[in-house]
């Protein structure tokens, strides 16, 4: 059967077996081999995508079942080949060790800072806490997650300066004088 879904911001069409899973196609059919297959059976969290903005297992989901859907993997998260906060963050923070439950790690996360960009500790725990570690650095992955959302807010704060500075500016200057009336022409020039 075929089966049409948007992958990465691009339409795809898959001549499928209806019983092909979601993970399935993503790997062997479009050869995104970003999205991993750590158990098979929706416990470890490495097959994580975005499936209209919302994280699933793609283990779990028959890819039919996705037809028409918005599909977000980790290849297409980067943007002019640039990586994310948050995928900076992973390498630069240890929260990527072995790296094989990165990809379902960072879509976790990315879904819960899409939603909700002030997590707490305890929130953050929650969205990543159907992702197992197998090297358990789970440490270092939450200081990952924080790290980004550090990056973002420094971010917001310098974009925020310029702005700030040229209303200070104008503070400073005091209230700007009316525009002048035109003069009345005379009559003879
Ligand atoms: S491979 Fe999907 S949850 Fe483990
Ligand atoms: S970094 Fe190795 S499984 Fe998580």
């Amino acid at each position: 059967m075929i089966t049409a879904f948007t992958v990465n911001g691009q339409p795809r069409r898959l001549e499928l077996d209806p019983a092909t899973l979601l993970l399935e196609a993503l790997r062997e059919h479009l050869r995104l081999t970003g999205t991993k297959c750590g158990c098979d059976d929706s416990s470890c969290g490495a097959c994580t995508v975005l499936v209209n903005g919302q994280p699933a297992l793609a283990c779990t989901l028959l890819a039919a079942g996705c037809d028409g859907a918005d599909i977000t993997t980790i290849e297409g998260i980067a943007t002019d080949g640039r990586l994310t906060a948050l995928q900076r963050a992973f390498g630069r923070m240890g929260g990527a060790q072995c790296g094989f439950c990165t990809p379902g790690m960072v879509m976790a996360a990315k879904a819960l800072l899409d939603g909700n960009p002030d997590p707490s500790d305890g929130e953050i725990q929650a969205a990543l806490s159907g992702n197992i570690c197998r090297c358990t650095g789970y440490v270092q992955i939450l200081a990952s997650v924080r790290a980004a959302l550090a990056e973002a807010a420094g971010a917001a704060a310098d974009a925020a300066r310029p702005k700030a500075a040229a209303d200070a500016q104008r503070r400073a200057a005091g209230p700007t004088p009316p525009p002048q009336a035109a003069e009345p022409q005379s009559a003879h020039g």
